[in-house]
């Protein structure tokens, strides 16, 4: 993706690549799985349903833009991650994926735990009653007021991310007269195959510590140092949207290298490694996704080999999974409100949200289905760009796709897997209001984040 500014228009009008998956299904009609949450399906009329709901009813009484989440697919995707990894280990959920009240609650009733990167995450989950001790808190600036709050609450691990982070996490400590259980995230040297922007443990980049040039050992040796912290472990995360399982082998590789290192230094066993989130989903039917067993199954052959090998104990192993877990679980649904076919290129389609609510298309020319929902279709299929409201051209929610050529203003369509990192990165541009995340199950919808309204903008505006 170039970030050279460019005449509006053309760099966006490429025609679609020859095998490119969006190449016409069989039937337009057809809800792929992979790519829906769960509980979604079309009922006799055609109309697609979720938690046993029409969206048709869903979008009078929630309106549009808005995202639906599918509650009972949520439970069940925490469930498979907890059962998939078992009681010698933990998984935390990454709340950046997107963090409610609502959703701190379902990961505490379902056995998860929770990782906090900002005041206002750790304020969201302790509100909501998560017990401090199963929230983990990330960051690579935290300010002193957020390690304050957090080592007051008492989390249950606190990832430290520079050498200046290990003073002042101590001193904070020191100064509550607690001894603070924390890990060290290091960079293990790994690129995983991803977009350049969501990549994280290559050296090149803000996260953690280098193990390369003895960084990681000597911040090891540091917090070793200081009474006031509980050195339990080693954190590595590589990336995000990752489906090949090969960067997290040569991280595990590296981080009980450390561990070994450590051992023999100073004689101890840090009892815990976490190797972090970044598991893909599939956006499109193109994408295959692994199942949370067999994740699991992956990366603890390959820790126990490794500490084998070693001559270590097996840490406690725990992972962070947030798309993985939140992402297939929502579909935002949008009203169509222009349809104009541009000759020989492509069909666009406007509809009444866009970068606001879906940032991720224009950041990291992420690929998204649509699909119409609000009725079947038999008409021909129509090379469609779905864009936004937005007074921008690349104002894109989903750059190629087929919809049906009789495609009108005020049909509905939903745009799937749009559980992570959509509403947790909406904004207010154009003063647009962000849209309601509605939880739904078992035949109930209920808003658990509502929608912005004029007021809400206008009282942030002290004029
Ligand atoms: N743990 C740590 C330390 C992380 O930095 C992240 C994501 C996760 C866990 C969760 O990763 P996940 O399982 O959700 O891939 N905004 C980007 C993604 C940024 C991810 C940042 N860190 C996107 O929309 O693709």
């Amino acid at each position: 993706m170039s970030r050279s500014a460019h005449p509006a228009g053309p760099r966006h009008a490429d025609v679609l690549p020859e095998g490119h998956w969006s190449a016409p299904p069989a039937d337009l009609n057809t809800l792929d799985e992979k790519v829906w949450a769960r509980t979604v399906g079309r009922n006799d009329e055609g109309i697609v349903t979720v938690g046993g709901i029409e969206v048709t009813r869903l979008a009078e009484e929630f309106g549009t833009p808005a995202y639906f989440l599918d509650e009972t697919d949520f439970r069940a995707r925490c469930r498979a991650w907890a059962e998939a990894f078992g009681k010698d280990a933990d998984v935390f959920y990454a709340g950046k994926a997107f963090l409610s009240r609502a959703v701190v609650r379902w990961l505490k009733e379902e056995g998860l735990n929770l990782d906090v990167c900002s005041g206002g995450e750790l304020a969201t989950a302790l509100d909501a009653g998560m017990p401090a001790e199963r929230i983990a808190f990330h960051g690579n600036n935290k300010s002193d007021g957020e390690i304050r709050r957090a080592v007051g609450a008492g989390v249950g691990r606190i990832v430290l991310d520079s050498f200046q982070e290990i003073v002042r996490v101590a001193h904070v400590a020191q100064e509550a007269g607690v001894r603070q259980r924390v890990q060290i995230r290091v960079t293990v040297g790994v690129e995983a195959h991803t977009h350049e922007f969501i990549a994280t443990a290559h050296e090149d980049q803000k996260f953690g510590i280098a193990l390369a040039g003895g960084q990681a050992a000597e911040a090891v040796r540091r917090a070793l140092r200081l009474d006031s912290l509980e050195l339990i472990g080693i954190h590595s995360h590589i990336g995000s949207q990752i489906f090949d399982m090969a960067g997290f082998e040569v991280s595990a590789r590296r981080v009980v290298q450390l561990l070994a290192e450590v051992r023999d230094e100073h004689g101890v066993e840090l009892p815990e490694i976490d190797l972090g989130g970044g598991l893909g989903i599939a956006y499109t039917s193109d994408d295959d996704p692994r199942e949370p067993h067999e994740i699991a199954k992956a990366l603890g052959e390959i820790v126990t080999r490794e500490c084998e090998a070693a001559g270590l104990r097996t840490p406690r192993i725990s992972v962070e999974p947030g798309r993985a877990i939140v992402g297939p679980t929502a579909f935002t649904l949008y009203e169509v409100g222009t349809v104009k076919p541009l000759e020989g290129l492509r069909t666009y389609v406007s509809v009444d949200g866009g970068m606001s609510d879906n940032i991720r298309t224009a950041l990291y020319d992420a690929e998204y289905s649509v699909a119409l929902v609000s009725r079947t279709s038999d008409a021909e299929p129509m090379l469609s760009r779905v864009v936004g409201k937005h007074c921008e051209s690349g104002d894109i929610v989903v750059k190629d796709a087929f919809l049906p050529a009789d495609l009108a203003p005020g049909d509905l369509i939903a745009v799937p897997a749009t559980g992570a990192y959509c509403r947790s990165m909406a904004s207010n541009y154009n003063h647009a209001l962000r849209p309601p995340v509605v939880a739904v199950r078992d035949g109930a919808a209920r808003v658990i984040v509502r929608r912005e309204t004029e007021e809400d903008l206008l009282r942030l505006d002290v004029g």
